[in-house]
């Protein structure tokens, strides 16, 4: 009766290993989401802004006010004056990248996707009838610069990247900024999809963004998200940064897609953001990283290093030799915690023996964890 779009397509890991949790009553370290509460002002600027606000359809690109206060962001954090109509309210990060991908890449055209990769960009790029390039990352989740600059092709038009990386918490240092500089002007018809939605959970390296790129910010789509900023992951915000000339072919999808966001998590947002402080997000994060990596020490997993994100990669190499997709099943059933392994974000399923923990949760869940994990 019809065939599949998307027949390589299932049901996401994250979905899986969530009802197994679920189901085995396991602690949920698998998904990216936080647990616990979110800041009482932005609660507040919630309901103010139910009460207050228009409930019908907001302005196609978002609020200017919204808007303002996003370019007023960007200026304060990294330098670089937008103006607002360069900034688009997005429907979650997801909707972001998905409207981007609609709007620039043809049927045959071929798109980079750096694994191991987060599980949103191959389906947008399928969808358009163009064939995703999936490339390793280096050994230690960093790009290989090599390898992408010999996969492009004439019919190449968008590499995307993500830093702070999902699933790894590796972030770029400057000679990446560099190669991937040199590798965009070599290549003049490429565009480039950053999806930056960690942008302010980061630790020891500060995270540079595509805004503080000259020399390429023109030809790139940065990608926000306020559900990780702000813990609000269920509200499905966010917002793109691009120059007018991309702006404007992309707001030709977006009118058709969602044409415009929730009206009232925008209300909520512009008064949020004229009050809080984002930098102090990177401190509340770190002490997790640092709860949870020592809690773990006990343990018999190996740490790999956490630079951003709220993600921790480790092996169990030294506990098992068996698939890690088995490995976390059982770890869910027999030891009550759910994970995700990493072989999932790879096209080629390459299995390193690593897990992603989220630890994005309260004290109490880490603790738990943690002492179910060193008993291993
Ligand atoms: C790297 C990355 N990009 C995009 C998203 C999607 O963000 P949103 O929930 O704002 O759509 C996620 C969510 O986990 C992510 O980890």
């Amino acid at each position: 009766m019809f065939a599949s779009k998307l027949p390589q397509v299932g049901t996401t890991i994250f979905t899986k290993m969530s009802a197994l949790a679920q189901q085995y009553d396991a602690i949920n370290l698998a998904q990216g989401f936080p647990n616990f509460d979110i800041d009482p002002l932005l609660q507040n600027c919630l309901v103010d802004a139910a009460l207050t606000t228009s409930h019908q359809y907001a302005p196609m690109q978002g609020l200017l006010d919204l808007r303002l206060q996003i370019a007023s962001l960007i200026a304060k954090q990294y330098n670089r004056s937008i103006d607002p109509d360069e900034v688009l309210i997005t429907a979650g990060a997801t909707q972001g990248i998905f409207t981007s991908i609609q709007a620039f890449v043809h049927s045959g055209e071929e798109v980079i996707i750096l694994d191991p990769s987060y599980d949103c960009y191959e389906a947008p790029v399928l969808l358009s009838g163009a064939r995703p390039i999936r490339i390793p990352l280096a050994e230690d989740f960093r790009p290989n610069w090599k390898k992408i600059r010999e996969s492009i092709t004439p019919n190449t038009r968008m590499l995307i990247t993500n830093n702070p990386h999902n699933p790894s918490g590796t972030i770029w240092d400057n000679s990446d900024f560099e190669q991937l500089e040199s590798v965009m002007l070599d290549f003049p018809n490429l565009l480039l999809l950053s999806d930056e939605v960690y942008e302010y959970i980061a630790f020891e390296n500060t995270h540079q963004s595509i805004h503080q790129r000259e020399l390429i910010r023109e030809r790139s789509i940065i990608i926000s998200s306020f559900g990780k900023t702000f813990h609000i992951t269920g509200w499905k915000m966010g917002y793109l940064v691009c120059a007018p000339q991309l702006m404007k072919e992309i707001q030709k999808v977006h009118q058709f897609l969602v044409f415009s966001v929730n009206s009232v998590a925008q209300k909520a947002l512009t008064s949020y953001l004229d009050q809080v402080e984002i930098r102090d997000l990177a401190n509340f994060y770190r002490q997790k990283r640092d709860f949870f990596r020592e809690g773990m020490r006990e343990s018999r997993f190996t740490l790999l290093p956490a630079q951003g994100s709220y993600f921790q990669v480790a092996s169990y190499s030294a506990i098992s030799d068996e698939p890690d997709t088995d490995f976390c099943i059982r770890l869910t059933k027999e030891h009550g915690v759910a994970t995700i392994p990493l072989s999932v974000f790879n096209a080629n399923g390459e299995d390193r023996k690593l897990i992603r923990f989220c630890y994005a949760k309260t004290k109490e869940t880490l603790e738990t964890a943690i002492e179910r994990l060193c008993k291993i």
